[in-house]
């Protein structure tokens, strides 16, 4: 089919429209255009479920569900499930014959699935997840799919009513359990509930703004939300996945387990057992934790769910990624460089004024990125001429490339439709997806006209593309490669992908010739929205500009204030309340009212009912746009860069989004308490297999300061992801804004790139083996409770501690230095000296600003490379090695190299480090060349003086030192023995 046609006012019938032209018109003067009032994106009242005190406990009015035809099969069994009592039709209409699958998939994976028994397309009220777009884990091809081979077990009962058990065969351990609770399945609420340990620890369950370990009494709402990081809301993105850690106190004579809850018993010896669980389920749902029980309620779908055994963190992880959602993407080498954006780089010149900028204070700068201000009137695939021209871009690129720097645009999830009355604002972009069925619906099959930055907007129907081959993908694809042959970009940013809209239903339909709009709402910098907010003891650091501001700030309030005019009389709020209509969906205001941040689920986003090609509703498929833009842009740089790597960072993730995209924690803000969240936040995307991940360095909302940006320029300078990012007006924060940021900048960039190949190699591990890289402490140290909720440290891989200072003010951080009660050694990297500590000890560390505490953990072997100002200079110079001797005197760790950027790359080469007793070998696999030679090894916890030193027992007579004091040998002078390449040929390397 061609394309849709636009409408006129009152051409259609059942199209979701709010007419923006019965409210009364305003325009800004910021942008003389019309401005959408802001009651176009207002909710109406509603109680979220969890608040409302008249609300229903389905549990007290639902029959549950009886088994029967119980059947083995080859991998588990099916059964029958029928309503075991009336309908409760309590927040929809009951599903009465439902179908159990249980298999044991692989020798550590368990599926229980429940889906109604007659999914009839025709009753569009029960939905099942096609694969096509979320794919299922599925039985191992080879795998020992035998119910004695796994340590999960499934069990099930009838009495009274339908539940089921999952146990850990080994230890006996209830790990999920739905007796005593009851099975609740309608077209539009699913309810199940399962008893939990006292004092349970979970993890997971993102994207939050939240401390690493959940808690026993919180709600998660799953809703994809455009909102600026509130806490403990839902936001950008949705994983329904957890890792359930539980610790036992383990009888040393008879091995028995005790589960400790409360394990602080510092002789006592613990060990822990986690396992996974995951909910395929795309729909807004929440999970609900509460002290001896999680209770999983969605809007629909299915129970899709994936328990993996572990029984640790890592295996757990591995399995969710290799069997579940796929391993993370490989990134390109430049990617781990450094990245600096800001929204309000107003053309060219001021960012090649940047990227000058950086040099002259001689701060490496990778890779810099422009926000919605390079486009010509926020259009996606078209620069302003007059500030971002083509030809003035394209010397700009080729003068940045031949830096070996790299630049990343953003690129929105809304196409701008063009002003029917205006034959001067074509956009031929929109034509050409018009005109391949590329964008989502009204329920009467005209466009679906929503509100985003340029105006009234449509939005890609990724649903329609993969599910019924219309022309979304392709018509992207086609888009990215035409704006590259005017841009030469080198990866893309994916933003607003929940997939926002700044007003409720289909509000441009009728509206198109006021085209361009103005938001109804005020940019950061427009009058009566200047920033005057500064990090958390900003008042006793700047205290003439903290008064100025705020007393600006105090009359803006007020002015917006009389501008508003008398605040209404108050009114009691009358809830909208929907009482369920049998076998017809409510997909707007359905009757269980989810916590949104944004309240109705029309709300800030394209409404529920938007329709896809092929007749699916968003309803359904909201929480998959981010998702699906991520795998469409993946695609389309596949086709603009053969053979190479994709780099993309998105905005709303999905489990599997990070085989495709790495991810930024989206709109933070300059505070401290957001620098701390940053670290759980990360955590959290490391177990989701999306390990690409930083934050928005320096604080986006709000202004930063000096003493925060220091602080945080250095701690994410351990992020995998390091990039720099600004909101509009904001004063300006790139490092070099302030001297001591300069300095502390290059302080964290410098061990960050002398650290690239070790970086690289954990990232290599990450994306072939499912490994993370940024470790929580607990998950590297499994049997120390005390680690149970520690998120203000962290590991990148497993050979590197951050203890970073989080609070203003501060001058030392506590931190502790774990394993030390099994003789783990840990040393300062910059005195590179072992650290004194007492098991569970917290230390205080002495930092002062530009310091961050970073420790090696003995035991590790760190490929290392001299610093440039540019990860390819990185990339030339000589090599490196630090060897951290730990507990039993040895060591260990590798190097990955390929050509930094090759999907399959065509050569690759791992070489392993092992040390034992005074030697260090070295012994290379693959075909990958290097010849940087290799220009010191430094072997750090070297007990006794060295008199002699040997390169495959050719003597070294001078170029090291041994330090009695600090316990460290420095062999310099490699480089005339390994001209022909560090990594070229294996070696053993001496001591003694
Ligand atoms: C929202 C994004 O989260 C933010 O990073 C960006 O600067 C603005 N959109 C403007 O594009």
């Amino acid at each position: 089919m061609l394309g849709r046609t636009l409408l006129s006012v009152g051409a259609f019938v059942g199209a979701l429209v709010r007419p923006v032209s019965s409210q009364s018109p305003t325009t800004t003067s910021f942008r003389s255009i019309f401005t959408v009032p802001a009651s176009a994106d207002a909710s109406v009242p509603l109680i979220p479920n969890i608040n409302d005190p008249q609300a229903v406990n389905a549990q007290e009015v639902c029959p549950g569900y009886k088994a029967s035809n119980v059947k083995q099969t080859t991998s588990g069994l099916t059964a029958d499930l029928s309503l075991a009592g009336t309908a409760c039709n309590v927040y929809g209409t009951d599903v009465d014959a439902l179908s159990l699958t249980v298999e044991y998939q692989s020798d550590d994976r368990l599926h229980v699935e429940i889906t109604p028994t007659y999914v009839d397309s025709s009753n569009s009220s029960w939905f099942v997840l096609p694969e096509a777009l979320v794919p299922k884990p599925t039985i191992d091809a080879h795998g020992n799919s035998s119910l004695q081979d796994n340590d999960l077990k499934f069990a099930w009962s009838n009495d009274p009513n339908f539940s089921f058990t999952v146990i850990r065969q080994s230890t006996g351990d209830v790990l999920f359990s739905t007796t005593g609770s009851q099975l609740v399945f309608e077209n539009q609420f699913i309810e199940f509930s399962s008893s939990l340990p006292e004092n349970y620890n979970l993890y997971g369950l993102g994207e939050v703004i939240h401390g690493l370990r959940m808690g026993n009494n919180f709600t998660r709402t799953f809703w994809a939300a455009d909102v600026g990081d509130p806490i403990d809301y839902n936001i950008y993105g949705d994983h329904t996945f957890f890792l359930d850690t539980r610790y036992f106190e383990k009888d040393e004579k008879t091995g028995n387990l005790t589960y400790a809850p409360n394990a602080t018993d510092p002789t006592a010896k613990y060990v822990s057992y986690s396992h996974g669980v995951y909910m395929r389920n795309s729909h807004g749902q929440e999970v609900l934790m509460r002290p001896s029980n999680i209770t999983w309620r969605t809007l629909g779908g299915s129970i899709d769910l994936y328990f993996y055994a572990g029984p640790t963190q890592k295996e757990v992880t591995k399995a969710y990624q290799t069997s579940t959602t796929g391993l993370p993407a490989m990134q390109q080498y430049f990617t781990f460089g450094y990245h600096q954006c800001r929204w309000g780089y107003t053309n060219w010149t001021e960012l090649q004024e940047v990227v000058d900028s950086f040099a002259s204070f001689g701060i490496p700068l990778e890779n810099i990125w422009t926000d919605i201000d390079y486009m010509n009137q926020y259009r996606d695939f078209e620069n302003d001429q007059g500030r971002f021209g083509y030809a003035e871009g394209a010397k700009f690129l080729s003068q940045l490339h031949a830096n070996g720097q790299h630049y990343i645009p953003i690129v929105d999830s809304a196409i701008y439709v063009p002003n029917p009355e205006n034959a001067s604002d074509a956009y031929p972009i929109f034509d050409r997806g018009n005109a391949t069925d590329s964008f989502m619906l009204n329920p009467d099959g005209s466009l679906y006209i929503g509100e985003v930055w340029p105006g009234y907007t449509v939005f890609p129907d990724w649903i329609g593309s993969v599910l019924n081959g219309t022309g979304a993908f392709e018509w992207w694809s086609d888009e990215v490669e035409r704006w590259y042959t005017n841009v030469h970009f080198d990866g893309i940013w994916i933003d607003m992908s929940e997939v926002s809209s700044f007003c409720v239903g289909s509000c441009g339909s009728d509206n198109l010739t006021m085209n361009p709009v103005h938001p109804g709402f005020q940019l950061p910098g427009e009058p009566g929205n200047i920033i005057y907010t500064y990090p958390e003891g900003f008042n006793i650091t700047n205290t003439t500009e903290y008064a100025s501001a705020s007393s600006a700030s105090v009359a803006q309030a007020s002015s917006a204030s009389v501008a508003a005019g008398p605040a209404p009389a108050s009114t009691s709020t009358t809830y909208i309340r929907t009482t369920p209509t049998p076998n017809v969906r409510s997909l707007e205001y359905p009757p269980y009212v989810l916590n949104n941040i944004n309240g109705a689920l029309d709300v800030h986003a394209v409404s529920p009912n938007a329709t896809h090609h092929g007749g699916t509703v968003e309803y359904d498929y909201h929480n998959l746009f981010g998702h699906q833009i991520l795998n469409a842009t993946y695609h389309a740089l596949l086709g603009v860069f053969p053979g190479k790597r994709p780099f993309i960072i998105g905005r709303s993730t999905f489990a599997g989004s990070g085989r495709w995209a790495g991810h930024w924690g989206g709109d933070n803000t300059s505070l401290w308490a957001y620098m701390f969240f940053s670290i759980p936040q990360a955590l959290s995307f490391s177990l989701f297999g999306i390990p690409m991940f930083g934050v928005d360095t320096c604080g986006f909302n709000g202004n930063t300061d000096e003493e925060l940006c220091n602080r945080w320029m250095q701690l994410s300078a351990f992020f995998p992801f390091y990039r720099n990012h600004n909101t509009l007006s904001a004063i300006p924060q790139e490092p070099f804004r302030w001297a001591s940021v300069a300095e502390a900048s290059k302080v964290a960039m410098q061990i960050r790139y002398t650290l690239l190949p070790y970086i690289y190699t954990t990232f290599y591990l990450a994306h072939s083996t499912g490994s993370t890289v940024m470790r929580a402490l607990a998950w590297e140290f499994p049997n120390d409770p005390t680690l149970a909720a520690a998120d203000r440290q962290f590991l990148l891989g497993d050979s590197l501690m951050v203890t970073p200072v989080l609070a203003q003010g501060a001058t030392s951080v506590g931190g502790v230095f774990p394993g030390v009660a099994d003789g783990e050694v840990w040393y300062d990297w910059y005195n590179q000296s072992a650290i004194t500590a007492a098991p569970g000890q917290n230390i205080t560390i002495d930092a002062p600003l530009g310091h961050i505490p970073v420790y090696l953990r003995g035991g590790s072997v760190l490929p290392t490379q001299e610093p440039g100002m540019t990860t390819k200079a990185s990339r030339s110079n000589p090599w490196g090695l630090i060897a951290a001797i730990g507990k039993g005197g040895n060591a260990k760790g590798q190097l990955y190299m390929d050509d930094g950027e090759s999907l399959v790359p065509n050569a690759t080469r791992l070489v392993q480090f092992s040390l034992t007793h005074g030697a260090l070998h070295a012994a290379g696999k693959g075909a990958y060349v290097d010849t940087n030679p290799l220009a010191n090894v430094t072997i750090l916890g070297v007990q006794s003086s060295i008199s002699r030193v040997t390169l495959n027992n050719a003597s070294i007579s001078t170029g090291w030192t041994y330090n009695d004091t600090s316990k460290v040998l420095d062999i310099k002078g490699l480089s005339n023995v390994t001209f022909a390449g560090a990594w070229s040929r294996d070696w053993v390397l001496r001591w003694s």
